[in-house]
């Protein structure tokens, strides 16, 4: 078994599977695979390990969080819609009791009201919003400090 406490667990919520389809001026035109890779290279520079989870099943997302602590040492969520009103899925993310960091591609506090509320807020490190993305090395680097990993 690994002893390495590096593996981080980034997850992608609801309409992340056709992301490149979804207004490029706000989300880049990118596809999530094409994200999953930067992530992971990310990851690696930072002497992580990234796993990569997408659902768009509210159930299935609560489950994945609820095996979370078997796979992981730490977590990226991106929820999408859900981070504004799934208190069940923040329940879940609580339950894992594993370091996390909330992650949005777009400035959700510059777009419409609803989309500042956050139910992750109290639950998570920090929350990195508006830098596409280059957003998710940001969160990757404060887990990497959190779990005291060193990079290249
Ligand atoms: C998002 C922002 C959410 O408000 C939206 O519902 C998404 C994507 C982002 O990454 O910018 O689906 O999480």
């Amino acid at each position: 078994m690994s002893t390495a406490h590096n593996r981080v667990a980034v997850l992608h919520g609801v309409n992340f599977d056709v992301l490149e389809r979804r207004d490029p001026e706000i989300y880049g035109g990118i596809s999530l695979s094409e994200l999953e890779m930067r992530v992971q290279r990310a990851a690696r520079e930072l002497g992580l390990e990234a796993i990569f989870f997408q659902t768009n099943s509210e159930g299935e997302f609560t489950e994945y969080l609820h095996r979370a602590p078997e796979l992981a040492d730490a977590i990226v969520v991106n929820a999408g819609a859900w981070t504004h009103y799934s208190r069940a899925i923040a329940d879940a993310l609580e339950l894992t009791g594993l370091p996390a960091v909330e992650v949005h591609l777009s400035d959700v506090d510059s777009r419409q009201d609803w989309r500042r509320v956050s139910v992750f807020d109290g639950l998570v490190l920090a929350k990195v919003t508006g830098k596409g993305p280059e957003g998710y090395r940001d969160a990757l680097a404060t887990l990497a400090d959190e779990l005291g990993v060193a990079g290249r």
